[in-house]
């Protein structure tokens, strides 16, 4: 490679942007491990996305204390002004939940734009969003439904709160843990995805970490990142009978429609998380619900797309029967990628910590450059 004929990678493919030693994902095995810890062990029946949370900051497994202390600290965190509060309920009622968390959470930031020489407090900042990102969610979800504002309780867990303000019932010890699991699955996904690669990138101008949130925010707005949960439910109500879930599968893949939920750019096998989302499938989706039609769509698009495109290497991802699981325990549609938001704020800020400790050199790659070459200006009057 030179200068002057730089070598591209549509889509960045093969391309590393970090070193990182928060989460890595291993494509062929289908392997995802938190600072080395799988996410089958995470997310046993008593985790708490707290624990994660210790976790990826600390990079060790918690202790109790720490766990209480987390807890403790997310929980005077998650505070806002009065101000914050009515930015989040206005932009609520008059767009998407993702484009109102966007910005509610840019409306956090401070009012200078130094934080280079706040550096120092890159964890607190990081560990307060986590905690108002989930806050600001459960206040959209109110002002969506034009529910009356009811904030975190105290003791709240946050996956509590999140879950007792987005749906407006007090959540089932079964949907709590449920919602924690699905918090922790979404919590990071190495450097390399496209909202973390917009948060890194953010990061390095050294913005406010507000604006690296809300940026990742957008990142993962897109169907092609975490707005796939949504579009892949979306598409199981239009199937809407089981029975017709095959002959409408096929005919959407001969037509080379991208099957939300389905490919992944690491993964060439089962998606590690889909198989746990599974797990949490089988036990909070009862027979007989609408949930349950969807979700044997959800499998009936599982074994379409696998016969035909397994063999290419492209199998189910997080997003095939995570929308199933959110519906189950009652979250409304909209707030699937809200919630995945509010989870990957974590790994966003954990990342944004690492990558001022690496240096923080700003990313600045180069093009491919296929335009003119120096043409003469040709002055108005005497263009043709
Ligand atoms: C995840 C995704 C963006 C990865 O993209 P990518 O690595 O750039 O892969 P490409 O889009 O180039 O796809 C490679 C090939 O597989 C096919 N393919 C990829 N995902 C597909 C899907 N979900 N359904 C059907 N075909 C798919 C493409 O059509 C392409 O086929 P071609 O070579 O004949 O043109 C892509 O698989 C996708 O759009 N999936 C659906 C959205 C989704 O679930 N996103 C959440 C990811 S966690």
């Amino acid at each position: 490679m030179t200068l002057d004929t730089p070598s591209f990678s549509p889509g960045l493919e093969g391309v590393a942007i970090a070193e990182s030693a928060i989460s890595l994902v291993e494509g062929q095995a289908g392997r995802l491990t938190y600072r080395g810890y799988s996410i089958e062990d995470l997310t046993h029946p008593g985790a708490t996305f707290e624990e994660v949370v210790a976790l990826l900051y600390d990079g060790e497994l918690p202790s109790q204390a720490r766990i209480d202390e987390i807890r403790q600290k997310m929980h005077d965190d998650r505070v806002l002004t009065p101000e914050q509060l009515d930015v989040a309920r206005r932009v609520g009622a008059i767009t998407h939940p993702m484009f109102a968390l966007q910005s509610a959470v840019a409306a956090l930031g401070p009012d200078d734009n130094d934080f280079e020489r706040k550096v120092d407090s890159v964890q607190d900042r990081g560990l307060a969003l986590v905690a108002k990102v989930g806050h600001l969610v459960g206040i959209i979800a109110q002002a969506v439904e034009g529910r009356d504002y009811d904030g975190p309780w105290v003791g709240e867990s946050f996956a509590h709160m999140m879950l007792r303000m987005i749906t407006g019932q007090e959540p089932s010890p079964e949907h709590e843990r449920v919602m924690n699991a699905l918090l922790i699955l979404q919590a990071d996904h190495s450097a390399g995805n496209a909202s973390t690669f917009t948060a890194r990138v953010v990061t390095s101008t050294k913005s406010e970490p507000e604006a690296v949130c809300a940026a990742g925010i957008g990142a993962l707005s897109g169907p092609a990142h975490g707005g796939a949960n949504e579009a892949s439910l979306r598409l199981f109500q239009q199937i809407g009978d089981p029975k017709k879930a095959e002959t409408e599968i096929q005919k959407l893949l001969d037509d080379k429609f991208k099957i939300p939920g389905f490919g992944h750019r690491v993964y060439h096998v089962k998606d590690p998380r889909s198989i746990v989302i599974q797990r949490l499938a089988d036990e909070v989706i009862k027979p007989g619900t609408e949930v349950h039609d969807l979700y044997q769509i959800a499998l009936t698009v599982e074994k379409v797309a696998t016969d035909r495109l397994g063999d290419r290497g492209l199998y189910p991802n997080v997003d095939l029967f995570s929308g199933c699981v959110f519906a189950a325990i009652g979250i409304p549609t909209d707030f699937f990628t809200p919630i995945f938001a509010a989870s990957r704020t974590l790994g966003w800020m954990v990342h944004t910590k690492e990558q001022w400790e690496s240096g923080n050199r700003i990313f600045r790659p180069t093009q491919v450059y296929t335009g003119h070459q120096h043409r003469e200006y040709i002055p108005l009057e005497q263009r043709s």
